[in-house]
């Protein structure tokens, strides 16, 4: 148990139902969804309930494309280019799925990927008899062009598909890729972003960086409900482009389609057995509220929680006499530092948890380190990470 009474969270933490007797400093991990969201979707889940025949046959489809309208502007996409799916790593292994690979191709991703989306490369590229090439990314990371020069340099004539996230999960790094994706356009690789870490993170102009496939998180930094994701498909793969799994329509699909007023992946993809579409519709609420949150929008949000963020990295750097690991243009509302000198990350994660009652993750990055990774989402304060600076200080004293 913490020894200090814990830092008080900010006022707005009053719209969470985080427990109180925790310092929240990983919303990056699987987020936080307000009450007036959950609400919002209950009121979706009654609708359901209600008439199940109804809300399926005919609620749902404006339902959806009212979310799907919410969503657009903050991922910079045409509505027409954007389905949903559950999370990004169903994103990302649909994207794979529609990608014609053989044996000899390579699919190349970065040292920093969330392991569920490699996992699934790898068994695609099984499939095919093709393979997974790793590029690794410097960690600390010196700057953006560094950073979209280590990827690049892996491409070969092989080089079928690059999967990369726009935000990575363990470092927490921007990646530059309104240079990376159309240097990759340029030589004919098909690109999948993992923008899980995107919609609420970081700024979006899916228009402009013109990724083949993109799919993100809205449950993470949209304050979304879990089980709340997009999948972006460029228009030149929207023919032919299946689910994963096949819906009552498939065989039937232009005809289905025009009566739900859609392109046909769409329909296919918005409707693929029954399933609670309670948090996809509810993208709408949460984009509602946590816009309502700042005179200035989800841009005054974002730009809180980057400030933020780099006010409690710099906390923590001054008190343990730490670098940052990424320069602040590749530095959104997650800072991971490098720890040098800790052996065993999970040791000490648990001891931040379990004695501090800090829930930050503690874990093995790039090039052999161990990085302490913090989010900062608007219910944080900086008193939070004057405690986490306190509990390392005394933590890392005691341990190297
Ligand atoms: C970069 C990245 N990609 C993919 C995922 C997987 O997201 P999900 O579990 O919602 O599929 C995560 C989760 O944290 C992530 O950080």
């Amino acid at each position: 148990m913490a020894t200090t009474p814990l830092p008080a969270p900010s006022d707005l933490a009053r719209h969470f139902r985080l427990d109180p007797g925790v310092v929240h400093l990983n919303h990056g991990s699987f987020g936080a969804c307000p009450t007036p969201v959950l609400d919002a979707q209950a009121r979706h889940r009654d609708q359901v309930e209600a008439d199940g025949v109804r809300f399926f046959v005919h609620d749902a489809w404006p339902l959806l494309d009212r979310a799907r309208a919410a969503l657009a502007p903050i991922v910079g996409a045409d509505p027409a280019n954007l389905a949903f799916v559950a999370n990004a790593t169903t994103g990302v292994t649909t994207a794979l799925h529609n990608i014609p690979l053989g044996p000899g191709d390579e699919i190349l991703v970065t040292g920093a990927e969330y392991t569920a989306c490699v996992n699934n490369c790898r068994a695609a590229a099984r499939r095919a008899g093709a393979s997974v090439v790793t590029a690794d990314l410097p960690w600390p990371a010196p700057g953006p062009d560094a950073v979209a020069d280590a990827l690049l340099s892996k491409v070969t004539a092989r080089t079928r598909v690059v999967m990369l996230s726009l935000v990575a999960s363990s470092t927490g790094l921007r990646l530059p890729v309104e240079r990376i994706l159309p240097a990759l356009r340029n030589r004919g690789v098909i690109t999948i972003l993992d923008a899980a870490h995107g919609p609420g993170c970081v700024p979006m102009r899916l228009r402009d960086w013109a990724p083949d496939f993109a799919t993100g998180n809205a449950h993470k930094w949209l304050c979304a409900p879990k089980g709340s994701a997009f999948l972006y498909v460029a228009p030149e793969h929207q023919a032919g482009f299946r689910p994963l799994v096949l819906s009552n329509d498939a065989e039937r699909l232009e005809e289905a389609a025009a009566r739900t007023g859609r392109s046909p992946w769409q329909h296919e993809l918005d409707y693929a057995g029954t399933d609670d579409p309670s948090a996809k519709i509810a993208i709408a609420d949460a984009a509602a509220f946590l816009a309502g949150l700042f005179p200035g929008g989800l841009d005054a949000v974002m730009d809180h929680n980057h400030a933020l963020c780099r006010k409690g990295r710099d906390i923590v750097c001054a008190r343990l006499g730490l670098d940052p690991s990424a320069p602040d243009a590749m530095t959104g509302p997650m800072a991971a530092l490098i720890l040098p000198g800790v052996t065993d990350p999970m040791a000490l994660w648990d001891r931040l948890y379990h004695h501090w009652r800090i829930q930050i993750p503690v874990w093995p990055t790039p090039g052999g380190t161990v990085s302490l990774r913090l989010s900062a989402q608007v219910y944080n304060t900086p008193a939070q990470y004057e405690y986490l600076a306190k509990a390392l200080a005394h933590e890392l004293g005691a341990t190297r």
